[in-house]
């Protein structure tokens, strides 16, 4: 399928050789997050707050008002939000993750367990910052990457089930379920495994909470892949999926299509009070959180644009596309391919690498070094962990690097540009060295990490 947009306006990309390119990677110590704009060519290290705006959300933000309090954007966000999600209170924050340090703070206390399908870094962090256990109950199916699987990104309803039962039971102050699962290869959620925790949920007094920042996504999928969704509109999917649970935190960077945005949604009104005073004094007055009220009117278009089905159906067919060609070029993925990312089994492609040396962090150097391409390394170097003197303690379960696709950002010729230059990686894959870590920080190392490539064994 082609596009369903043309382009209006376009923004020159930096064309580097391959000696600026080892000279860039030698000064920021091989830390792919150290280099400029200006030195990637193809840029797939986020889809978060990456996307092309349509005329429509630029038009939207000309006519954005920026009253202090009760402004008119904040009202056409509101009216979006609530139509779509069905919650009675809709609180704007600057993006996810400050939709999920307020809700989080009011929410739960120390010694509270948080379950999810699995945890974005940050839910994780703001989990851990409010003195909870943030714990990932994936499905047994998430663990086989091969394998085609329509909804690997469920959580395991068994061990849902025996935790909420058990006697850690009591402590369980949420379940999150994140849609699509990010942290498991963005693989989808069923509806009927969204249902069923809910169930749970209920039956046990526990709030279901999604993650939506990739909720139309989602919806997608389960139009193509749930028997029973098959004639429903993604739109239809996504309203039934928020109003299974009971709130929702949002990160409108992805698909609320915008550069900035976020957002709180939830029906209980005692909450949303706690949330709304932690907004003011955090965010900003309950109108604006954060934002400009030409954001709101941007992410409120945005909203809407999100779940148009010729929209939704080329995404997921650029992700296919760029998948085949992976495949062809010999490198394997995290099966099936969803939409907002491919996942490549780096372990796989150098198995001659050992874990201690970041095969994720060899190959997103490569793609960088050969084709300017820059990519995030989801592995050993993310994941892992080693002692005082640099022997390994704990090391990733996969070797992975992400190669996240922002939104009407990037054309066919782009994607085939990064296939033929995997297919130029794979052929000297022997030859490919790991890294060392020469200097690192106590948490999320990976954003300030300095290494070294390991050229003898
Ligand atoms: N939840 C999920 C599932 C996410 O993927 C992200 C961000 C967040 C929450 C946090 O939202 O960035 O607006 O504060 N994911 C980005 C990524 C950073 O590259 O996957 P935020």
């Amino acid at each position: 399928m082609y596009e369903p947009w043309r382009i209006k306006i376009v923004e020159p990309i930096s064309i580097t050789t391959p000696s600026q390119r080892q000279q860039a990677l030698q000064r920021v110590a091989y830390n792919l997050f150290d280099l400029r704009a200006d030195e990637v060519t193809i840029d797939l290290l986020s889809d978060s707050g990456t996307g092309a705006l349509s005329a429509a959300q630029l038009a939207a933000g000309m006519t954005g008002d920026e009253t202090y309090a009760g402004s008119r954007s904040f009202y056409h966000f509101y009216g979006t939000a609530a139509e779509l999600t069905g919650y009675k209170h809709v609180l704007p924050t600057h993006q996810g993750r400050a939709a999920e340090r307020i809700l989080f703070s009011v929410l739960l206390e120390a010694g509270d367990i948080v379950l999810s399908n699995t945890h974005f870094d940050t839910t994780r962090a703001n989990a851990e910052l409010a003195g909870a256990e943030a714990r990932d109950l994936p499905c047994p199916e998430a663990r086989n990457l091969d394998s085609e699987e329509p909804f690997k990104g469920n959580i395991d309803l068994a061990a849902l089930r025996l935790t909420l039962e058990g006697a850690e039971g009591a402590r369980v102050a949420a379940v999150v379920m994140t849609i699509t699962n990010n942290g498991a290869g963005g693989q989808p959620v069923s509806m009927e495994n969204l249902r069923r925790t809910a169930e749970l949920c209920r039956q046990h007094a526990v709030p279901m909470i999604l993650d939506a920042a990739r909720f139309a996504e989602n919806s997608w999928l389960v139009t193509r892949r749930e028997a029973a969704y098959h004639n429903r509109t993604p739109r239809q999917v996504a309203e039934e999926a928020f109003r299974l649970a009971d709130g929702c935190i949002m990160s409108a960077k992805k698909d609320g299509l915008v550069h900035i945005g976020g957002f709180i949604g939830l029906n209980d009104r005692d909450l949303a009070q706690k949330c709304e005073r932690l907004l003011i004094a955090t965010e900003g007055f309950s109108t604006y959180g954060g934002l400009a009220g030409r954001d709101l009117d941007m992410m409120a278009q945005g909203l809407r644009e999100v779940t148009e089905p010729s929209y939704l159906e080329e995404r997921a067919g650029i992700a296919a596309y760029l998948a085949e060609r992976v495949r062809e070029a010999g490198v394997d993925i995290v099966e099936p391919a969803g939409m907002h990312a491919l996942y490549l089994n780096a372990g796989r492609l150098f198995p001659h690498i050992p874990p201690h040396q970041y095969p994720g962090h060899a190959l997103a150097c490569q793609l960088y070094q050969q084709g300017g391409i820059r990519s995030a390394e989801l592995g050993s170097l993310y994941l892992g962990e080693e002692d005082e003197h640099g022997n390994p303690v704990k090391s990733a379960p996969y070797e992975l690097v992400r190669l996240a696709l922002p939104r009407r950002v990037y054309t066919r010729s782009h994607y085939d540009h990064v296939a033929a230059t995997l297919e130029q990686v794979v052929k000297a894959a022997a030859s490919v060295h790991g890294y060392r870590i020469v200097d690192q920080s106590p948490i999320l190392r990976h954003f300030s990490i300095k290494l070294q490539p390991v050229t003898t064994p």
